[in-house]
């Protein structure tokens, strides 16, 4: 029996910021973005937007289609939870209508957690194949102003839909980890920004993908040549082509430069206009390979390199289902992508400094988002969503 993802749909805010415009205003090349990291725009949330409403309506599409009393379990991940105690998917499970009957928990591993939720619904469905797993990853990626990280932040959210008979991608249940306790990204509960030390963790990230890799090779007896296409998590785009880099050159591969590049280019489309979504990152990868590459992907298989900060880093792999096409969401996609608007650096800033109460005072959310879902206030410690 094959289990995998069945559908797959994402979210982004409304607004972005393109990089041309923070580089003008930093009075940096803006080559050092479009080029250097490999990024072009960064989403910035509308201020009734958080990872709930976007959970919410990234999910959308899959509800529509199978009907809200049909998903056993739900997964958040998340690494910018809201609550230290209540899971955001509870507030997604009533504003998505699901039954009483479903199971929801929150899983948080900086950008790693949403593969933990994906290894964890299939698991279930192997156990009762009829069962539907909706795992959903959520992220703002928010660093202090100023600092080299500002220029890879950015907003998402991915549902998934995990199921037997997946019509887009059966999930492998070998994997690769690597686990290490380093200071390389981590936010402490007092801190709405990210701390980071990041050339470090460009370090850290090659040397988990390389021991992640090893240890799936070592599980598998895969190698390098079995994969048509890879799947890297996504800080930034330029990351993920030199950690392709580095594991081709660790193969000893005799793949050229361009053959490399072509290895990931179609990933890298949905996050160089969305930035950094954190754990969605590497999924929303996924979307944008299925849903621009030229070529037919089917029965090609696809690695993936998972990776989250402090660090916990997995290394698994798919294949793609002949008849994949019919199953994704593209043009609802470029719909929401094209609708975007971009703001000055004055309304970006605005967006940064929106208020995020933290010592429980009221506070009424203008109406902004065009989603279906929407925060609508918060008062007495309560978040308020609201389906518009
Ligand atoms: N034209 C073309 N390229 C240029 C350029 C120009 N005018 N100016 C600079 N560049 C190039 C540089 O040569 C460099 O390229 P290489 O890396 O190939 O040498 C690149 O642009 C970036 O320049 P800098 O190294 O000077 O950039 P920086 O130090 O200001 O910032 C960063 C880079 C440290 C990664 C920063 O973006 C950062 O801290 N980001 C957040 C942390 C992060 O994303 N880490 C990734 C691994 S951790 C992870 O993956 C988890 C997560 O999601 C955070």
């Amino acid at each position: 029996m094959s289990v995998g993802i069945d559908e797959i749909s994402f979210y982004t805010s409304n607004y972005y910021l393109d990089l041309r415009t923070l580089a003008q205003q930093q009075q940096t090349d803006p080559e050092k973005y479009y080029t250097g990291i490999g990024q072009e725009k960064m989403g910035m949330p509308a201020p009734d937007e958080d990872i709930v409403t976007m959970a919410a309506n990234a999910a959308l599409p899959i509800i529509e289609r199978i009907g809200s009393d049909t998903i056993s379990t739900l997964l958040f991940a998340t690494e910018t939870g809201i609550d230290q105690s209540k899971s955001a998917g509870v507030y997604v499970h009533r504003l998505l209508g699901l039954h009483s009957n479903c199971r929801v928990v929150e899983l948080k591993q900086a950008c790693y957690s949403a593969t933990a939720a994906l290894q964890m619904a299939c698991a279930l469905v192997e156990r009762q194949p009829e069962r539907k797993v909706l795992v959903i990853a959520s992220d703002i990626a928010r660093y202090e102003l100023g600092t080299p990280g500002e220029a890879t932040q950015g907003c998402g959210a991915v549902a998934m839909l995990i199921s037997a008979a997946p019509r887009l991608l059966e999930i492998y249940p070998e994997v690769g980890n690597f686990t290490d306790d380093v200071m390389d990204f981590w936010r402490p509960n007092y801190r709405a920004t990210a701390l980071v030390d990041g050339k470090y963790s460009t370090k850290i990230y090659l040397k988990a993908l390389k021991k992640a890799w090893e240890h799936f090779v070592q599980a598998t007896s895969a190698s390098f040549t079995d994969f048509g296409r890879f799947c890297y998590h996504l800080p930034f785009s330029r990351m993920a082509q030199k950690a392709h880099q580095h594991l081709a050159k660790l193969n000893h591969t005799e793949l050229t430069p361009v053959e490399i590049e072509q290895q990931i280019e179609d990933t890298l489309r949905y996050n160089q206009i969305i930035g950094n979504s954190y754990t969605a990152s590497m999924y929303i990868g996924l979307c944008s390979l299925l849903e621009h590459c030229q070529e037919n992907l089917s029965e090609q298989k696809i690695g993936f390199f998972s990776y989250g900060s402090g660090c916990v880093a997995e290394f698994f792999s798919g294949r793609v289902m002949p008849g994949y096409q019919q199953a994704l969401h593209r043009q609802r996609h470029a719909q929401l992508l094209e609708a975007r608007q971009a703001v000055s650096y004055d309304e970006y800033l605005q967006l940064w400094h929106h208020p995020d109460p933290q010592q429980g005072e009221s506070l009424m959310i203008p109406h902004t988002t065009p989603g279906r879902f929407r925060l609508a206030a918060i008062s007495h410690h309560k978040r308020e969503y609201v389906i518009c």
